[in-house]
């Protein structure tokens, strides 16, 4: 069994374990930044190309500070603002920082999760905790210790926190002032929702301007990616037929055994909540199909986060 106490954890993360913590959004894989050692440990069982940086947890703002070189002040009243939560902050990097973590970048993310054990951990570790999700490359995040432990058939020790209350990952940010203007780019959406990032930034007075990034600036948000065993297949335009499967199976070049429908929550944050559960109950194996159909109800800000993911996800999109 590889269910641990918070005092386990804490204990082995000080000996250079890696650690399978929860946070609010998504189960990380854990492991102290100063040991290069158990850095390589956590790509290894992630089986994560070294390409890909890690995000550092820290438990409270003053603890960013002497990871990044600088600090824009933008960055303060943000943190201020959000964090604890699923904010991740992109900013140049302190000689305290491996270049393991950051895949050679120069810059640093750096998060401040809300999730009690987690943060328990943080403090009493002392050192921040680089985790990517606890999940394999490319596969879907985990949001309960049993997805932890199926995913890693037992080998990771992991601390039960619960099911994750967002379900998605952080929203990744980069910022730099322009003229004034402070320049927000969104590399990765997730748990913080662009709008309430604006209602923040325009209640503060703050001049910005918001855009999505969709670039090799987060290196490790690929096309393909949160892919559970059976094919996702999203169905934009048109609902599930046996026209639409016979198509499916040309494309994916086999037979498929049965089709089930990803049924998704009508509010989106219980929607996000439940989306990688479902794909994890529901995906059994590769010859059964899981359909989801992106209807108009379900555009918005509000779901950007959410299809994404899904996107990310489908092997097929119709
Ligand atoms: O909610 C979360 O963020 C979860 C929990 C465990 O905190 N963590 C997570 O980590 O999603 P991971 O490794 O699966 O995703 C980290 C993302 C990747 O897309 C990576 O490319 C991006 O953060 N990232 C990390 N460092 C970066 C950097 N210096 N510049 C740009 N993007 C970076
Ligand atoms: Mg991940």
């Amino acid at each position: 069994m590889s269910s641990v106490d918070v005092r386990e954890a804490i204990e082995a993360l000080q000996r250079a374990e890696v650690v399978a913590l929860p946070t609010e959004t998504v189960y990380g894989l854990a492991g102290r930044i100063d040991s290069e050692s158990v850095l390589h440990r956590i790509f290894a069982v992630k089986q994560r190309p070294f390409f890909d940086p890690l995000i550092v947890h820290i438990s409270e703002l003053s603890a960013a500070h002497p990871l990044c070189s600088s600090w824009p002040s933008l960055y303060e009243r943000l943190a201020q603002e959000f964090w604890p939560g699923p904010l991740t902050l992109i900013a140049p990097k302190s000689s305290l920082i491996s270049p393991l973590i950051t895949s050679g970048l120069e810059t640093v993310a750096v998060r401040c999760p809300a999730h009690p054990l987690m943060l328990q951990v943080l403090r009493e570790v002392g050192i921040p905790l680089a985790a990517p999700s606890a999940n394999r490359f490319g596969r879907t995040s985990p949001t309960t210790a049993a997805h932890v432990e199926a995913e890693f058939s037992g080998q990771v020790p992991v601390l039960d926190g619960g099911s994750c209350a967002i379900g998605l990952e952080s929203t990744v940010l980069q910022a730099a002032e322009q003229g004034g203007e402070w320049w927000i780019q969104v590399l990765r959406p997730g748990g913080l929702s662009r709008p309430a990032l604006r209602a923040f930034l325009d209640r503060e007075g703050i001049r910005y301007r918001l855009t999505r990034e969709d670039s090799a600036a987060s290196p490790g948000h690929l096309k393909a990616h949160y892919q559970p065993v059976s094919p996702v297949i999203l169905l934009r335009d048109q609902i599930w037929s046996d026209e639409v499967k016979a198509n499916v199976e040309c494309n994916l070049g086999r037979t498929l055994k049965s089709a089930r429908e990803v049924s998704l929550p009508s509010a989106p944050q219980e929607a996000a909540r439940r989306l990688y559960e479902l794909f994890r109950v529901l995906s059994t194996d590769a010859d059964q199909a899981l359909w989801i159909r992106r209807k108009p109800e379900q555009e918005g800000e509000d779901w950007e986060a959410l299809w994404d993911r899904v996107e990310r996800a489908a092997a097929l999109k119709l």
